[in-house]
């Protein structure tokens, strides 16, 4: 029975460029630790995007490496639907560092895809707030998000 203090809440992950390649390895560890993708779509970021993506990093050190990194490829996004779903995600894909989380959280997908701090493999929103604010630049309410055709669509 489902605990009445459970709460439904919604998150946003990625799936970085350098780790698209290992899509169907990472997408059947996310669906094996009881994860439900409620829309997933396949797309590439320009710059601005990502930056408007990555606000809150804007005066980062690190925020150049970061944007040459996302906007190096197509990234796959998708929304996660689940009781503390926010938490439970972040726990899932580890430490932002995957070299700490090797030691740490070894079964983590940073731990097992993640190359380094930058090259992380995959995204998880913060909090709620940050959650809805990124599954709304990916998945805009406003209408349907266009049909990718042949190629892999740009991120409206
Ligand atoms: P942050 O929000 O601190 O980590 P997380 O993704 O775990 O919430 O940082 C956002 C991203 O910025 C992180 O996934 C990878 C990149 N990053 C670096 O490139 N270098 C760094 O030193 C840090 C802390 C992050």
């Amino acid at each position: 029975r489902r605990k009445l203090s459970a709460k439904k809440e919604r998150t946003l992950g990625m799936i970085k460029p350098d780790a698209v390649d290992k899509l169907g390895q990472i997408l059947d560890k996310i669906c094996q630790k009881g994860f439900l993708i409620s829309r997933l779509r396949m797309c590439r970021m320009n710059r601005n995007q990502a930056l408007s993506f990555y606000q809150e990093h804007q005066s980062k050190p690190f925020l150049n490496a970061l944007l040459d990194y996302v906007t190096s490829g197509p990234v796959v996004t998708f929304e996660i639907v689940g009781e503390n779903a926010v938490g439970a995600w972040r726990e899932a894909i580890g430490p932002t560092d995957p070299s700490a989380a090797r030691k740490t959280a070894p079964t983590s997908i940073r731990a097992q895809y993640g190359q380094d701090v930058t090259f992380n493999a995959v995204h998880g929103s913060s909090d709620p707030g940050a959650a809805a604010r990124e599954i709304e630049f990916f998945f805009p309410s406003s209408g349907p998000v266009p049909p990718n055709t042949a190629r892999v669509g740009n991120c409206t």
